[in-house]
């Protein structure tokens, strides 16, 4: 399948869901894994989580390298947020399952992340100001049905969501921040 057409843009349900813990890393999971990675980087992303691509699981894949051409990806299963704190900042934000918009969303600027790597160990990510910040936030939430625009006042998001059907009526896919008109 294609890359692009692989990943499951908004409005789908599947966006909205609660995810389910992954008991057992099995080949599924690895599978699941790489092809989200492939998707990933296909449409230059820095993260992509597993609802994104219609599996409702707690899978997520970051890879905040990757915009300065090296490869460094990161697979977190069953990540939990154990703290979230330091000034709330904002910053500019894009999203796969959103091809052709960015938006402003306010986070805290500092993470601590708890998650499985394949492996199966128990992985401790901190990060600060920095776009993994935002990242891990960001992926986290799409496993619990959360995506960026749910962030915006009401006004804000119907104003963004009309950008969006824009955006998509010209086109847009994923990876795509801004189309021309
Ligand atoms: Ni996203």
């Amino acid at each position: 399948m294609n890359e692009l057409e692989d990943i499951v843009c908004a409005p789908d349900d599947r966006l909205k869901t609660e995810c389910a813990p992954i008991d057992e890393i099995t080949d599924d999971v690895r599978a699941l894994a790489d092809r989200m990675l492939r998707d990933m980087y296909a449409a230059d992303g820095c993260g992509l989580a597993a609802p994104q691509v219609g599996e409702l699981v707690q899978l997520v894949v970051i890879d905040v390298d990757w915009t300065e051409g090296k490869k460094n990806p990161y697979v977190l299963i069953n990540p939990q947020i154990v703290v979230a704190d330091g000034q709330e900042r904002e910053s500019g934000e894009g999203c796969l399952s959103f091809p052709g918009i960015q938006v402003q969303v306010r986070r805290p600027s500092h993470v601590i992340v708890r998650a499985k790597n394949l492996d199966g160990d128990l992985m401790q990510y901190e990060a600060q100001d920095n776009l993994m910040a935002i990242c891990l936030q960001h992926e986290i939430d799409h496993l619990h049905g959360v995506t960026m625009v749910d962030h915006l006042r009401p006004g804000e998001r119907m104003r963004t969501m009309r950008e969006y059907q824009d955006a998509l009526a010209h086109g847009a896919r994923p990876g795509d921040v801004e189309v021309e008109d």
